[in-house]
């Protein structure tokens, strides 16, 4: 695991030539947290009987994304990234994904033509943002997954696993979910309107999670496709930031991609600034839930 997660830096901090050895990942951890949240779709490589490089698959019901993806640098250009699709590949196949995808660098060709031979297509951008956490008072009725009882927690699970199939047919991150919950990484938000769960947010926070110290990171967050959705896209918002900072963070974290052109109008007018751009690259070459009228939070890196 240690290996793993130093190259996970090195070839990240390597590739955008960060001068400060883990100065851009600092105490963000992607690796440890994706392989417990699922062994069987985490993968390496190994040359010689040395580890060299590692990739990870993510399960979302019809909707399946992979990374991080890292060789070592000296190992680069060798053809190992590429066997390291191969098992993600096969796994979309088992899983019977019906949308499958990536976040990557949209300025590098080697990136987006490396995915392209596994017929991934270039399409939106992603706006990887963060705001300074204010510390107003949400007024809307939310709940804490971890302070809801085990009895009751299939039942809200059902609820945000309709709630995502309502946005995109068997979209499902009850993954995500009980991955917070197991490995107490954060919390997911609930958000109730006239019993029903009317939007939902799925937060890491703090060092050793994908937020890392003083963030809280929005990983997924969705607003039932209702007419109200702009409505509780922003109270869902309101609830993360009130979260954040009961825990004492400074700052909050969200990715979307902009043909969610609504939501990230939303985000953009709630002072969020983008600090990290992606392009997300799809296969089949179609939108999924990229639709401007998604009020959904989620960056695929
Ligand atoms: C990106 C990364 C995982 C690739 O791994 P790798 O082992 O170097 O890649 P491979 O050698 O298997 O494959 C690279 C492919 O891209 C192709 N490629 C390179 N430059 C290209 C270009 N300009 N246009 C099109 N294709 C290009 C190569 O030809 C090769 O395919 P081929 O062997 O069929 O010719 C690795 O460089 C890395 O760890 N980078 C830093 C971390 C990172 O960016 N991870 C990915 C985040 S999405």
């Amino acid at each position: 695991m240690p290996v793993a997660d130093h190259i996970f830096r090195l070839a990240f901090d390597t590739f955008l030539g960060v001068t400060e050895p883990a100065a851009l990942l600092s105490d963000i951890s992607l690796v440890k947290t994706r392989w417990a949240a699922n062994p069987n779709a985490a993968f390496v490589a190994e040359a010689n009987t040395e580890l060299v490089g590692s990739n990870f698959a993510t399960n979302w019901g019809s909707v399946g994304f992979f990374g991080p993806l890292t060789i070592r640098p000296d190992f680069w250009d060798k053809g190992i990234g590429k066997r390291l699709m191969d098992p993600v590949m096969a796994l979309f196949e088992e899983w019977k994904t019906k949308h499958a995808g990536l976040f990557t660098f949209a300025h590098s060709p080697k990136h987006i033509g490396l995915y392209h031979k596994f017929g991934f297509c270039p399409r939106f951008l992603t706006a990887i943002m963060s705001k300074t956490v204010e510390s107003a008072k949400s007024t809307a009725h939310c709940t804490k997954f971890s302070e809801t009882s085990l009895g009751e927690q299939e039942e809200v699970l059902t609820a945000c696993r309709e709630l995502t199939d309502a946005i995109y047919e068997g979209l499902n991150v009850e993954h995500e979910i009980r991955a917070v919950a197991h490995q107490k990484m954060g919390d997911t938000v609930l958000l109730w309107s006239n019993n029903k769960l009317a939007g939902f947010a799925v937060c890491h926070t703090g060092a050793g999670t994908e937020a890392g110290s003083g963030t809280c990171y929005i990983k997924f967050a969705a607003a039932r496709p209702e007419q109200n959705a702009e409505q509780i896209f922003n109270l869902l918002l309101d609830a993360c930031e009130e979260m954040a900072s009961a825990k004492n963070l400074s700052r909050l974290v969200a990715g979307v991609n902009t043909a969610r052109y609504k939501a990230y109008r939303q985000m953009l007018a709630r002072n969020f600034r983008t600090y990290l751009q992606g392009v997300v690259m799809a296969k089949p070459n179609e939108a999924g839930y990229n639709r401007s009228d998604v009020y959904l939070i989620d960056d695929w890196r």
